[in-house]
């Protein structure tokens, strides 16, 4: 028998290519992201066969309310779209979802959702699921450093009782691990404001499929890819 395949116990994903799959296809931008919604629903289920134990999904940036008005209406109702049809599904998986960013931004109708979906899963133990919605990685560590520095200037922490794990804690993310495994689809090499504190010592991994074709085989592959690093954290072998 081969040696057991290191698993990441934290994977994050940057879902893009959504737009190119439906351009190269004729269809409206929002037909991709439908698709996109089925292959992350796919994707939901191989990881968490896998034995990940945390999945965070990167599915709407700060940046992207700045897309055309019906493009993002379009995202919004797939939300609550996505929590209607998948709610059942992820409690009998045992799967517990999670919403970060920055909610107050959101419908009442998509807040609502959310705190829903976070309900009735909470008591998931197989995986926790974090979606990262108006999500942005400057603001989280904005929002932490306000947070830290109230408690200094009310006298309740010392400056110098500030550590890396006193940032952690004070982030979006502070119920997972660091990631190990970042997947980004698509062909796009960037980070787009996300996780960056998180990403310190991450594996990367970009394919060029586009996400609404990211299925079982593709996580696989990145899987595979990810057994194959070496991960040093800077010390000598
Ligand atoms: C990713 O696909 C989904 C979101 C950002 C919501 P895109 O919509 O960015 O697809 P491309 O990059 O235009 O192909
Ligand atoms: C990043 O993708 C955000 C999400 C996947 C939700 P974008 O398509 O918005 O990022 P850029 O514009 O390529 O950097
Ligand atoms: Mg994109």
């Amino acid at each position: 028998m081969s040696e057991e395949r290191s698993i990441p116990r934290h994977i994050a994903i940057i879902m893009d290519g959504n737009g190119r799959w439906a351009r190269m296809r004729g269809k409206e931008r929002s037909e991709g992201h439908l698709a996109g919604m089925n292959s992350l629903r796919e994707t939901v289920r191989n990881v968490a066969m896998a034995g990940v134990k945390y999945l965070t999904v990167y599915a709407f940036s700060t940046e992207n309310w700045g897309r055309p008005q019906a493009e993002v209406d379009a995202l919004m109702e797939l939300i609550c779209k996505g929590v209607e049809l998948e709610s059942e599904e992820l409690v009998k998986a045992g799967i517990k979802v999670r919403a970060i960013g920055e909610r107050s931004r959101f419908s009442q109708k998509v807040r609502a959702s959310l705190e829903k979906i976070e309900q009735m899963t909470a008591q998931g133990q197989t995986m926790t699921f974090a979606l990262a919605l108006n999500y942005s990685s400057r603001s989280e560590l904005t929002a932490a450093m306000q947070s830290i520095a109230q408690r200094v200037a009310e006298g309740k922490m010392k400056t110098e009782e500030i550590t890396e794990q006193t940032i952690s804690d004070a982030l979006y993310t502070s119920f997972m691990p660091d990631p190990d495994l970042i997947i980004r689809t698509s062909g796009e090499c960037r980070l787009s404001n996300f996780l960056m504190w998180q990403a310190s010592y991450s594996e990367f991994y970009f394919t060029p499929t586009l996400w609404p074709d990211f299925d079982k085989a593709e996580l696989e592959k990145a899987l595979e890819a990810y057994a194959a690093r070496d991960r040093r954290y800077g010390l000598v072998k």
